[in-house]
């Protein structure tokens, strides 16, 4: 089901002060700033080298009152998500439905495909994201 480390999401204040230390310091390359509406987020990945090379993606939310500001303000900067590409999203929900895992979502529409988060509280700890790098069939709003 699982096939490679997909990225690695950082959460930040702000992405064009974060760019000073992981696109001039680190010298990564990033893509475009993207906007995501159903998430309520400014991302911006950069990428690691080679056609299946991993990213780093850096997180801004963008409204005041949503939950990743909420996760800001309690935990301040630093890592986000740890996200796992797999073949087909929908046969690992079902494969997670089936293991009893607890999900925080439902598949929702992310800026690279068609996601899912798994709790930590089922992941020793680390929000999970499965993404299959396509559109989603349906688009949900993200809970979390
Ligand atoms: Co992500």
């Amino acid at each position: 089901m699982l096939k490679r480390i997909d990225h690695v999401a950082i959460i930040v204040r702000s992405i064009e002060q974060a760019l000073i230390f992981y696109r001039d310091i680190l010298g990564l390359v990033p893509g475009k700033i993207k906007y995501v509406p159903t998430e309520h987020v400014r991302v911006v990945f950069l990428h690691m080298g080679g056609p299946d090379g991993s990213e780093i993606e850096l997180i801004e939310p963008t409204t005041p009152n949503s939950s990743l500001v909420r996760f800001l303000e309690k935990r301040g900067e630093g890592l986000h998500h740890i996200c796992l590409e797999v073949d087909d999203i929908d046969a690992a929900l079902h494969e997670m439905q089936e293991k009893d895992v607890l999900l925080v979502d439902q598949p929702h529409q992310a800026a690279e495909g068609c996601a899912i988060f798994l709790h930590p509280k089922g992941t020793n700890g680390v929000l999970l994201e499965l993404i299959e790098k396509k559109a989603c069939k349906s688009t949900n709003t993200l809970l979390v």
